[in-house]
C-alpha cells in the first residue's frame, strides 16, 4: 500500500525550522551556490565541504569565473573533494550558461536537467531551494528516510525504486517550502536517520509516523542488493626526488583518475630489490632508496593496496625523463616540480595523500 508522506510534512519543517545546520550556501541560496554546493556533497561530508565551498567561491564567485578558469585551476581548487569529472562537468555547465542562458542557471526542473552533471537530485534541490519549485531530491539519505518511513523493503539501488519515491514527493510536496520540505529530510538522515549505527529515533519527528519503527526493522532497512566486491589492485609508488623536485606525471585521458597528475608507480607491490630492478630496467639507476610503508585507498570500484619509496636517481639518469624510455604513442607527460609547485599548481588526488605528505612543506 502507498504510504501517506503528507502527514510527514508538519512535523518534518517544524523540526528543521528548529535543527537546520547553519551552512555558507543557506545564508543566502542563490542558484549558483546551491549548485555548487549540492555537487560538492554528493560526495563529501557536510562539515568537510563547507571549507571547500568558501574556497571555491572565493575564487570562482560567479558562473563567468567558473567558465574562465583554465582547468588545471579548476582541479587544483577541487583537489581532495575526488570525482574530478563532476568539477570538469561544472565547467562545462558553466560554459553553456555563459553561451545561452545570459550566465544564470535556468528556473526550471527540465532544463537544468539537460545540463552536464545534473541529474535529478540535483535539479530538484536547485529547483526547489534555490527557486523554490516543487520538486523533490531524493539522494540515499532522501531515500533511507523514507523507506524507514514507509518500513518497505523495496532496494533502493533499484532506478524504479527511486522514481517511484520522486513520484510520491513530488505530488505531495509543499507548495510554500519545497526546500525546507527536501533540506529537512535530508538533514534528518545526516543527524538521525543515520545510515551506519542505530538510528536515534528518540530524537526524531516522524517517530510515531514511522513503520520501521513501530515494526522494529529500522536496522533492516534500506534493503540495498548486494554490490559487486570492489577490485583490488596493488601498486608500486615512487616518489622520485632530484634537486628539491620530485617527478609527476599526468594520467591518460581516459579512466580511473583521468587527465590528472600522480606519483609514478607501477602494478604489483615491488620489494626494495625489485624497485632498482625494474626502474633499471627502464634505464635510471637509483642512488638510495627508503621504503615509505604501505597505503591503502579506496575508490568506488577499486582499491588501491599501494606500497611506496623514496628514491633518489643517480645525477646523469635524472636528467632524463623519467618516462623517455616509454614508447613515443603513449609517453605520459612527465614534469619536475617542487614542492610548492605541488602547493599551489599540480591537483595530486587524494589516493597519494599517504605518499605526498614525505614531501616537505606539504601536510594533507
Ligand atoms: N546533503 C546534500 N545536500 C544537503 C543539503 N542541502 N542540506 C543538508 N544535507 C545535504
Amino acid at each position: 500500500m502507498k504510504y501517506d508522506y503528507s502527514q510527514t510534512i508538519d512535523f518534518l519543517l517544524d523540526w528543521y525550522q528548529l535543527n537546520a545546520r547553519i551552512l555558507p550556501w543557506r545564508e543566502n541560496p542563490k542558484p549558483y551556490y546551491v549548485w555548487i554546493s549540492e555537487i560538492m556533497l554528493q560526495q563529501t561530508r557536510v562539515e568537510a565541504v563547507k571549507a571547500y565551498f568558501e574556497r571555491f567561491i572565493h575564487a570562482l564567485p560567479d558562473i563567468t569565473a567558473l567558465a574562465e578558469i583554465s582547468e588545471e585551476k579548476l582541479l587544483k581548487l577541487w583537489e581532495g573533494l575526488g570525482y574530478y569529472n563532476r568539477a570538469r562537468n561544472l565547467q562545462k555547465t558553466a560554459k553553456i550558461l555563459t553561451s545561452d542562458y545570459g550566465g544564470e542557471l535556468p528556473g526550471d526542473y527540465h532544463e537544468l536537467l539537460r545540463l552536464p552533471g545534473i541529474g535529478s537530485y540535483t535539479a530538484g534541490a536547485i529547483s526547489s531551494i534555490a527557486f523554490q519549485l516543487p520538486e523533490p531530491a531524493v539522494d540515499g539519505n532522501v531515500l533511507r528516510v523514507m523507506m524507514r518511513v514507509a518500513g518497505s523493503f523495496d532496494d533502493i539501488t533499484e532506478t524504479k525504486v527511486k522514481n517511484r519515491l520522486e513520484n510520491d514527493l513530488r505530488e505531495i510536496m509543499p507548495k510554500n517550502r519545497p526546500g525546507d520540505f527536501n533540506q529537512a529530510i535530508m538533514e534528518l538522515g545526516a543527524t538521525v536517520c543515520i545510515p551506519i549505527g542505530k538510528p536515534l529515533c528518540d530524537k526524531c519527528p516522524l517517530m510515531h509516523l514511522c513503520n520501521a519503527f513501530k515494526n522494529h526493522t529500522e536496522d533492516r532497512i534500506p534493503v540495498k542488493k548486494d554490490k559487486k566486491p570492489r577490485q583490488i589492485t596493488e601498486r608500486t609508488i615512487f616518489l622520485i626526488e632530484q634537486g628539491n623536485k620530485y617527478a609527476l606525471f599526468k594520467r591518460p585521458g581516459k579512466g580511473l583518475l583521468a587527465g590528472l597528475y600522480e606519483l609514478p608507480g607501477t602494478e604489483g607491490k615491488l620489494s626494495p630489490d625489485g624497485v632498482c630492478e625494474y626502474l633499471e630496467g627502464e634505464g635510471y639507476l637509483v642512488e638510495e632508496l627508503v621504503p615509505l610503508g604501505d597505503s591503502k585507498h579506496i575508490f568506488s570500484h577499486v582499491e588501491w593496496h599501494m606500497t611506496g619509496y623514496r628514491i633518489r636517481l643517480k645525477e646523469f639518469a635524472a636528467e632524463k625523463s623519467i618516462y623517455e624510455a616509454a614508447s613515443e604513442n603513449d609517453k605520459p607527460q612527465a614534469v619536475w616540480a617542487s614542492p610548492l609547485e605541488i602547493k599551489e599548481i599540480y591537483s595530486l588526488p587524494s589516493a597519494f595523500d599517504y605518499y605526498k605528505k614525505f614531501i616537505p612543506g606539504i601536510e594533507t
